[in-house]
């Protein structure tokens, strides 16, 4: 795959939206695909037109569940194409792989491919405020065995959407917590740390009865305790604590969320004092120190926090309005994705 993979071209591009994107709804033109065998290893790249594939019945990831996958941004400025820390999330999966037993991939190969697709979809790319195109690469299991085993064949995909907030129409606007006291998310030892597609299908019944009492999102515990905070549903999750900013230290069950590490960094530059450490859900209802709490993802970028309902109490966090620091990074952050900020940290990629 050293030179440029092979276009498949379609005969007729898709008509572009023209509504509100909203998150997810919207696919672009054309897919990066290759397939793994245990004889061939990776082969078959190709960057084709998006389309349904075809797996057998008896796929192995539609019984037992063997699917990774990632999430990145592109964003377009005049000409230049922008990759917000690709490298990171290849580095991601193949963590994710490992542990899912399934192969490792070649990420600077796939960070070319990914920018010969991205370059090809450019038109693809929305410029409004806080829009970008969302980049899903992930892999599954196509093996056609109902044997356990970890499956001899494969499937990777790069998918693209042009994206505008995850929540709402509006990127900053105060989410809705709910703190699940009764299922947890991942334990020490288990898939936590990875993007495994069965960590967000476990985290389901939670998110639905949480949206059912009226909250965005589930704040989770540690699943041995269920006493010390992990992550939010598709984010890490920071409080300003002391005007210090402060997150639960990677465990081994935690995500380790690249705008996570981001934020801390960035935090750090901006002359913020940083604490990475354990923090339990007492603290965070009872303190009076906790001035405002934030969500970090790629999707959600930084989303504040507004309320978190815990058993029979819910507090109010920032009076349910965004923190002058939340804003004070998320400025700074988009900012630098957007290059209306320098980059002091070379995390751009053109
Ligand atoms: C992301 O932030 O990219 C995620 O993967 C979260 C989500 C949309 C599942």
């Amino acid at each position: 795959m050293k030179n440029a993979v092979e276009v498949i071209q379609r005969e007729q591009l898709k008509e572009k939206p023209t509504e509100s994107l909203g998150f997810g709804q919207h696919f672009t033109d054309y897919m990066f695909v290759m397939d793994y065998s245990v004889d061939k290893g990776w082969h078959n790249a190709v960057i084709q037109p998006y389309q349904n594939i075809e797996i057998s019945p008896s796929a192995q990831v539609l019984h037992y569940g063997q699917a990774v996958f990632e999430g990145m941004k592109a964003y377009r400025q005049g000409e230049s194409i922008v990759l917000f820390r690709p490298e990171e999330n290849f580095k991601r999966m193949n963590r994710s792989n490992a542990r899912l037993n399934i192969p490792e991939v070649d990420g600077e190969c796939l960070l070319e491919a990914l920018k010969q697709l991205v370059a090809l979809e450019k038109d693809w790319i929305p410029e409004g405020e806080g829009e970008s195109l969302y980049i899903r690469p992930f892999v599954i299991a196509t093996e056609p065995h109902l044997g356990v085993h970890a499956a001899l064949e494969y499937k990777f995909m790069i998918i693209l959407s042009p994206v505008g907030a995850y929540y709402g129409d509006e990127q900053l606007m105060p989410t809705r917590i709910y703190v699940e006291d009764e299922y947890v998310r991942a334990v020490r030892g288990g898939v936590g740390f990875a993007k495994a597609a069965g960590n967000y299908a476990a985290s389901l019944a939670a998110q639905t009865r949480a949206s059912e009492l009226g909250y965005q999102q589930v704040l989770w515990l540690d699943g041995v305790e269920q006493r010390y905070i992990e992550e939010v549903g598709s984010m890490n999750i920071f409080f300003v604590i002391d005007g210090k900013v402060v997150t639960p230290e990677l465990n081994g069950s935690i995500l380790p969320g690249i705008t996570r590490k981001s934020i801390i960094q960035l935090a750090e530059h901006l002359g913020y004092e940083v604490e990475e450490r354990r923090i339990s859900i007492e603290e965070v209802l009872d303190s009076e120190h906790i001035s405002e709490i934030f969500g970090t993802g790629t999707a959600a970028v930084l989303s504040p926090v507004g309320f978190i309902k815990y058993k029979e109490r819910e507090i109010k966090i920032s009076g349910g309005q965004t923190g002058s620091i939340t804003q004070h990074l998320y400025d700074q952050y988009t900012g630098i994705q957007a290059g209306t900020i320098p980059d002091p940290f070379g995390w751009r990629v053109e």
